[in-house]
């Protein structure tokens, strides 16, 4: 389904439930909110000047800007250049990444603006993917708050702060499908689905970059990686992907599209290779797709030495072949494999390159230092650098990101009948036991930027503020992996000793998540799953706080621990977001991404597949095969088919019901939805208005993230059982309904079909508001021809 654009407005009339209508209040959906305006590229006057460059520049000053190295510490396989002084001096180097302090910034910077023949500035690169010092949840944390308002804010904060460090350039947002959580980059995506993933990339896009990419706390973004590495085989990182063009123009495509839409100004080219070809070698994406069919005018970075990788891959035998191939298959910029700054100006002698095709490249790096004003500002006033840090705003952000990251997983009722969270602050002694418990350094999660371990306000140090050390009985319990009989033996004790614990259990955020950290186990490393039935077995009343870049199959804890919290990595301030959370001052509202196996043999997992023709039906799927159940089904013998937690399940402290949806049509023309596609209205003209009431039963205020799902039959392709088409995270008061009415676009109706084209088909619609990706009832509608 075409989820590339904005399908849905939403709106929502309020009124109090037990009272008859009092008012209504219209609102656009949140995903209308993000700013729209986007920063050009095409500036006349910086094109004339980028002319007048091409005019001077040497063969070798073109293809110096076109060369990228990591000049502080190394995020991959070095290269063994280090004479980068020497290089930028003689017009050798376009752009440097990895270093993180405006000193440093400023003395390459002088180097080139001073030193070289051209004094062309370089551009200055980095990984700030959620956060630059204010570091805030992983991004798959961010996503699960459901608000992409948030995520743009959180954008601006890591904006701020990169830019005061001279970085105007960061490598974000990872706009990648994830729907195996064995790949451990999952940590850095905005989960599985394309629709949510599209609005998280235009957020990042927005919150980066602004409207001006020359407002001197602005910084360009990068959408990567190009195209489908998330779909590595068996989850293992780096390994091949096979997509139908129709998956990945479904899936894969959508969200680097809305991030193209929102005016990303580069776009990185991924390690994979692709139906057998090379990502960073690939005509078909980079230049037909990316270039023609969507018009990105920006610049193409490899990724970190995917250019040399292509001979690995096998489609070229040295590093002219493979510079060669990357350049002329779509591939601008070449990071740290060096061989454009060793090959591409003999190529271009040789007659294999043409001149003219390194000259649009040149201009594309020149377009977006142009745009970002490096020319008239190439210096970063490193006397305002420490004061841009750490702001008592972005800390109260950082905080907030966090506590609407975090998924109440499950929450039953304890022997007095009450669930168990909220604890009461009354609550006389508590026992707070686990490895990640007092962990500055895991709560940065992977890919910290200039994150410090120092800055990170722990759960331990954050309930020891709260309840008094007297009221806390701390023990580690166990290292992330290793530990002793005795640290456990310790931890039973201090369990023993209080009437609540809080175990702060998962993965070791930079080896465990993140590149290069694939697991094939995804249970608790170490001997956490020995510390956890230590400790139910002790009686307590037990909160499990699953510190992870990932689902983890627990099912052991999901049957026997009454409480579980999924917390990602939290970032700085995990320690005050988490005790807000536990004492109920935030009703949690975060919902999954992602969908949560119960096992690895589940994986890659995923709610918007196919029904297939052999579909489990009625079969109840939560037991193991019994005898009469139907065989020949598509299920397996020995675990259910359905996930431990559906995409888009989260609770609440409060409790929500939801009533029939309701469609203000039961019919709908293709041939009308065609014809707004194809005038352009396909994403913002209304096909057909989706609404249902949704109650607050609970006692407590509460944020609920509602979802709209559409489901077409009858089509010329098999298409998802559900497809995520729209959404809101609404405030309900106790005892509040609202109507909550979703403006579903034409978009929504279309899909790849069997004649490789973006249509919509006559067919049976069925359409779902409703809490997550597996629960609710559908209404439906027909669409004629
Ligand atoms: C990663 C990229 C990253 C680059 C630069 C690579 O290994 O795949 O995501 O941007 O390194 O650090």
């Amino acid at each position: 389904m075409n989820s590339l654009l904005l399908r849905s407005a939403l709106v929502v009339s309020s009124v109090l439930f037990c009272l008859p209508v009092l008012a209504q209040t219209r609102s656009s959906a949140r995903v209308a909110h993000a700013t729209s305006a986007r920063p050009s590229l095409n500036d006349p006057n910086s094109e004339r000047k980028i002319e007048a460059f091409l005019q001077k520049m040497t063969l070798e000053e073109k293809v110096g800007q076109l060369v990228q190295y990591s000049a502080g510490q190394p995020t991959g396989p070095g290269t063994g250049r280090t004479d980068y002084d020497n290089m930028i001096r003689k017009g050798e180097v376009g752009a440097l990444f990895n270093i993180t302090t405006a000193r440093e910034v400023n003395a390459f910077q002088r180097i080139a603006v001073e030193q070289s023949r051209l004094h062309i500035p370089l551009l200055f690169g980095l990984d700030v993917i959620h956060g630059f010092r204010t570091e805030f949840p992983i991004p798959l944390g961010l996503a699960s708050s459901w608000d992409p308002q948030l995520v743009e804010r959180a954008a601006r904060v890591a904006a701020h702060e990169a830019s005061a460090s001279g970085i105007r350039w960061t490598f974000s947002p990872v706009v990648d499908i994830a729907r195996d959580a064995r790949w451990g980059r999952m940590a850095e995506s905005s989960g599985e689905d394309p629709y949510l993933g599209s609005v998280m990339a235009r957020a990042y896009v927005h919150g980066y970059q602004g409207t001006r990419l020359d407002a001197a706390d602005n910084i360009a973004a990068c959408a990567k990686h190009f195209v489908g590495y998330g779909a590595a085989e068996g989850g293992r990182d780096y390994n091949s992907v096979e997509l139908s063009e129709r998956t990945l123009r479904q899936v894969y495509l959508p969200p680097f599209q809305a991030a193209v839409d929102a005016g990303a100004a580069t776009l990185m080219s991924a390690f994979n290779s692709l139906n057998g070809i090379p990502a960073s070698a690939n005509p078909f994406t980079l230049k037909q797709i990316l270039r023609k069919e969507w018009g990105f005018q920006g610049i193409v970075d490899s990724d970190w030495t995917s250019v040399a990788e292509l001979v690995a891959h096998g489609i070229a035998n040295d590093g002219a072949a493979a510079a060669r191939k990357a350049f002329l298959g779509g591939v601008d910029m070449d990071m740290a494999s060096s061989l454009y700054h060793d090959h591409l100006a003999q190529l271009v002698r040789s007659g294999e390159v043409p001149e003219a095709r390194v000259d649009e490249a040149v201009r594309r790096v020149l377009r977006v230092k142009f745009a970002l004003g490096l020319f008239e500002h190439p210096y970063t006033d490193e006397s305002k650098e420490a004061a841009a840090m750490l702001q008592a705003e972005s800390l109260a952000l950082a905080r907030t990101a966090a506590e609407q990251s975090f998924v109440l997983l499950k929450n039953a009722a304890w022997p007095d009948g009450a669930p168990i969270l909220p604890l009461s602050t009354e609550t006389r002694t508590i026992a707070l036991i686990g490895p990640l418990a007092d962990d500055q350094k895991n709560m940065l999660g992977s890919w910290a930027a200039r994150g410090r371990a120092e800055d990170v306000v722990t759960l331990r140090a954050a309930l020891t503020q709260k309840l008094g050390v007297d009221r806390l009985r701390y023990a580690n319990g166990t290292e992330i992996i290793g530990g002793s009989d005795d640290q456990i033996a310790e931890a039973v004790r201090a369990a023993e000793q209080a009437d609540v614990v809080i175990l702060a259990l998962g993965e070791n955020a930079p080896g465990m998540t993140g590149e290069a950290a694939s697991r094939a186990h995804l249970g608790l490393p170490g001997r956490q799953q020995q510390l956890l039935e230590r400790i139910v077995a002790t009686g307590k009343p037990v909160v499990l706080l699953l510190f992870s870049g990932r689902p983890l199959t627990l099912p052991w804890a999901f049957e026997h621990v009454p409480a579980v919290v999924a917390t990602w990595f939290p970032g700085v301030q995990a320690g005050p977001a988490l005790v807000r959370t536990l004492f109920g001052e935030v009703n949690p509202g975060g919902k999954l991404v992602v969908s949560w196996p119960r096992a690895v043999g589940q994986e890659p997992l995923y709610y918007n597949a196919l029904n297939t023709g052999r579909p489990a039906g009625n079969i109840d799927l939560t037991r193991p095969p019994k005898n009469g159940d139907e065989k020949y089904v598509s299920r397996y013998i020995d675990m259910p088919n359905s996930p431990q937690f559906p995409f888009g399940y989260g609770l609440s402290y409060s409790n929500y019901q939801y009533g029939q949806p309701r469609l203000s049509k039961d019919q709908l023309s293709a041939g009308a939805l065609n014809d707004e596609l194809r005038a352009g209205g396909g994403a913002s003209n209304a096909a057909v208005e989706a609404s249902a009431d949704v109650t607050n039963t609970g006692t407590r205020a509460g944020e609920e993230t509602i979802q709209l799902y559409v489901r077409l039959q009858g089509t010329s392709v098999a298409l998802p059982v559900r497809v995520l088409s729209g959404f809101q995270r609404v405030t309900l008061a106790p005892g509040e309904t609202k109507k909550v009415t979703f403006t579903v676009a034409p978009d929504a109706f279309a899909f790849w079909n069997d004649q490789n084209k973006f249509a919509v088909e006559p067919a049976r619609v069925t359409i779902w508001v409703s809490p997550d990706s597996s629960s609710g009832s559908g209404a439906t509608l027909q669409i004629t021809k």
